[in-house]
């Protein structure tokens, strides 16, 4: 028999919603789930919603009924707006045959062949900390994993003072006078701030309209090395992309060329940022953790230079990255337009409603991670394996066919940068700080993480 019976849970203000605390509240999702359960209903972001938490409706979601909900219906108009026609909001075919295209550059031998760049950017970086010896991390990390993508994804080297050479000082779209040019990087943030601006009203004074001022700027930069790379590719990913042919031998046009790499350059620095800055902040305060991870390190380097084989054998380490990606996930959840009707545990939900799987939800649950608050690498151990219990209990990468396409570069990056650091450098968290978590755009310490840092003395 057939529910028509729509799940627990309230719709909140008129027009509104729930909208204000789902981005204000942190506990928004924990207190949900304590009233209603796995699945309640909701108003945001001007529709009526429906969250969904925990392994089975993840996997629901992200796997077996995965036909039932749209990526494009599901992001918020802001996303579509702002990072073009790339992967992350198409469906179907088209989704399928460009997720099959782009595939080549974020696997296998052309992952192999970014370790080396990746190796020295973060080396550049590393003595410049050195000199530096206090700095706010969020930030700098932020300059560094979009070096790395800009560089590999895009083959875009920013000039001595970080200044991309391609963009143009005077005017911004808008016909605002800029002092200087903003780098790529500054107008990504700026980019980034305008995906959850509550009102997006496209005037220059909004948060929106400076981040759709900021989109043209690098659709115009992008879409110039997007011809250069047609003309002559090179070794970047971008070049891999614009060479990629699907089974009748057709390619990608110039124009969702340009959006992909748009997409990929936004999320190939956001995430690994915030999961970078948290891993540092939970090293600072556990010692005993940090102590350990040096120890695997230390080890490992009597080995030889870092390689893909070397990484590969870096376990605890591996422990710790699935911690930080529990406890800090930086994405909190995936939107999805329902496109079909469904029941789950009784509940019906119609067509034409917005779903938000809820990554953090789901690795905040007791019944699979005791003690959820508590930084403790070892549920990943080899004894305990938490994650395992249950699929889809891990997934700040999401899960199932779409999964996070950029999850092994993302994963070498991060690891190379936490090998280097932990072999041979210290820090210290500096007091008079917060380290309260901001969530929105990306998941960060409120304060950026601030430190004091050097190398070690091993004699
Ligand atoms: C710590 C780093 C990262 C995290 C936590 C992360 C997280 C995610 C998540 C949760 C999704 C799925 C969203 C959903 O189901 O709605 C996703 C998808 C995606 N990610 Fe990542 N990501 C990371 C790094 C990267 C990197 C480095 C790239 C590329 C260079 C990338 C490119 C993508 C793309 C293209 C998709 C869409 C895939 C598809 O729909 O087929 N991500 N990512």
């Amino acid at each position: 028999m057939h529910s028509s019976q729509l799940p627990p849970g309230h719709y909140g203000l008129p027009l509104l919603g729930e909208t204000l605390s789902f981005i204000f509240d942190r506990q928004f999702i924990e207190k949900h789930y304590r009233k209603y359960g796995a699945i309640f209903k909701t108003h945001i972001l001007g529709k009526p919603t429906v969250f969904m938490v925990g392994p089975e409706p993840v996997e629901f979601v992200l796997s077996t009924h995965m036909d039932h909900f749209s990526w494009r219906e599901g992001w918020p108009d802001n996303f579509k707006q702002l990072l073009g026609e790339s992967l992350f909001v198409q469906d179907g075919e088209e989704h399928l045959r460009n997720r099959r295209l782009m595939m080549p550059a974020f696997h296998g031998q052309a992952l192999a062949r970014y370790l080396t760049t990746m190796e020295s950017i973060t080396q550049e970086y590393l003595q410049k900390w050195q000199e530096k010896r206090e700095f706010r991390w969020f930030e700098e990390f932020k300059q560094l994993t979009f070096e790395i993508a800009s560089q590999l994804l895009v083959g875009a080297k920013p000039d001595s003072e970080g200044r991309d050479l391609n963009l143009q000082a005077g005017k911004t779209a808008w016909g605002l006078p800029t002092k200087t040019s903003p780098t790529l990087s500054e107008l990504f943030t700026t980019l980034t701030n305008g995906l959850f601006a509550i009102n997006p009203l496209p005037l220059p004074i909004t948060k929106y309209g400076r981040a759709l001022a900021a989109r043209d700027q690098l659709l115009q930069y992008i879409t110039t090395v997007v011809r250069q790379r047609q003309q002559q590719p090179t070794n970047d990913a971008l070049s891999l992309l614009v060479q990629a042919k699907d089974e009748e031998g057709n390619g990608m046009s110039l124009k969702e060329l340009t959006a992909q790499a748009m997409l990929l350059l936004f999320a190939g620095h956001e995430t690994t940022t915030s999961m970078l800055t948290w891993f540092c902040l939970e090293l600072g305060r556990h010692p005993e953790v940090l102590q350990r991870a040096r120890e695997e390190q230390l080890a490992l380097a009597e080995q030889g230079e870092i390689s893909l084989e070397l990484l590969g054998k870096m376990s605890y380490l591996d422990q710790i990255f699935c911690e930080i990606e529990r406890l800090h996930q930086p994405v909190g959840g995936g939107f999805r337009g329902v496109i079909k009707p469904f029941e789950f545990n009784g509940f019906h939900v119609p067509e034409g409603w917005q779903l938000v799987y809820s990554i953090l939800g789901t690795h905040q649950l007791v019944s699979i991670y005791p003690e959820p608050q508590r930084f403790d690498p070892d549920r990943f151990s080899p004894e305990r394996q938490e994650h395992k219990q249950k699929p889809f209990s891990l997934i700040g990468f999401g899960g199932g066919p779409r999964i996070c396409l950029g999850i092994a570069f993302a994963k070498l990056e991060m690891k190379i940068i936490a090998a280097k650091l932990l072999r041979s450098y210290q820090w210290k968290l500096l007091p008079q700080q917060s380290l309260e978590p901001v969530t929105i755009p990306t998941r960060r310490p409120k304060d950026g993480l601030r430190v004091r840092f050097e190398q070690i003395n091993h004699n």
